[in-house]
């Protein structure tokens, strides 16, 4: 059987997806499973799908793994959620070395716990050799937070008058939030068949593709992402122009 990934045209890749991982613990409720499980699951697809993009050619994947609202969950999940993030910073660093991928990481992190966030700096600063694909994790990641820590920094430099508000545009805006050194997501992918944003992206959002899929994160596979890169390049993507103009 040929592999879905001929199918794909190499010459047209998004250069940024974004994925909101959703439905682990409705995975693991249909099975009757504690949902931790279906976070370890979940945990294994990461794996699986940062294997698919880069093997694609993506250069820029970033995973919503945490999000600022995740803080409100019972002790036991947001602890399990943190050692797996822990074991998955520890344990795949030398397969990210290995396959030239770049860890990067946004939202407000300072919440982590000491030990998550000196395993995440360290495993950022090995892999900062990586050039084949930057592979960003969301978390503690709220995008209203995000511009409001961004707000907050632009209002630090009209303060000390580094820049003046002349200079204020989309760019030098864009350069205050965490997503600084990336480009604008193209797709957005979430899983469980959720159609809702959940505070992610919001600014770098605006025009990207989107793609609401009915299986929950755990059942999400190589073959159901490059269905998605199939679908996103039958799309016409018109930036408020017309097509006559794009073509
Ligand atoms: C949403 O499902 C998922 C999360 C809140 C956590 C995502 C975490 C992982 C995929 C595993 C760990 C991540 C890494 C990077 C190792 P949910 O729990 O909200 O599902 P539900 O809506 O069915 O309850």
């Amino acid at each position: 059987m040929q592999d879905i990934i001929n199918q794909i045209d190499k010459t047209a890749l998004p250069k940024h997806i974004a994925i909101i991982m959703d439905g682990n613990g409705r995975w693991a409720k249909n099975k009757g499973l504690p949902r931790i499980e279906g976070h370890q699951k979940g945990a294994d697809v990461v794996e699986e799908i940062t294997e698919a993009a880069r093997e694609t050619g993506i250069k820029y994947l970033t995973l919503y793994a945490f999000s600022k609202e995740n803080w409100n969950r019972p002790t036991d999940e947001t602890k399990a959620l943190m050692f797996l993030l822990f074991d998955f910073l520890q344990n795949k660093k030398i397969k990210m070395l290995k396959n030239g991928i770049r860890l990067n990481a946004i939202g407000d992190l300072g919440q982590l716990p000491e030990e998550v966030l000196a395993c995440l700096n360290h495993t950022i600063k090995e892999t900062s050799v990586g050039k084949e694909m930057v592979l960003t994790l969301a978390l503690s990641y709220g995008a209203r937070d995000e511009i409001i820590r961004a707000i907050k920094s632009v209002a630090d430099e009209l303060a000390l008058k580094k820049i003046s508000s002349d200079h204020l545009d989309e760019t030098l805006f864009s350069q205050h939030l965490d997503t600084h050194d990336m480009p604008d997501p193209d797709l957005i992918i979430r899983t469980s068949g959720e159609m809702r944003i959940s505070n992610f992206l919001l600014w770098q959002g605006a025009y990207s593709e989107f793609i609401f899929m009915k299986p929950c994160w755990p059942e999400f596979s190589r073959e159901l992402f490059l269905q998605c890169l199939i679908d996103y390049q039958a799309r016409e993507r018109r930036f408020g122009m017309t097509s006559e103009q794009l073509d």
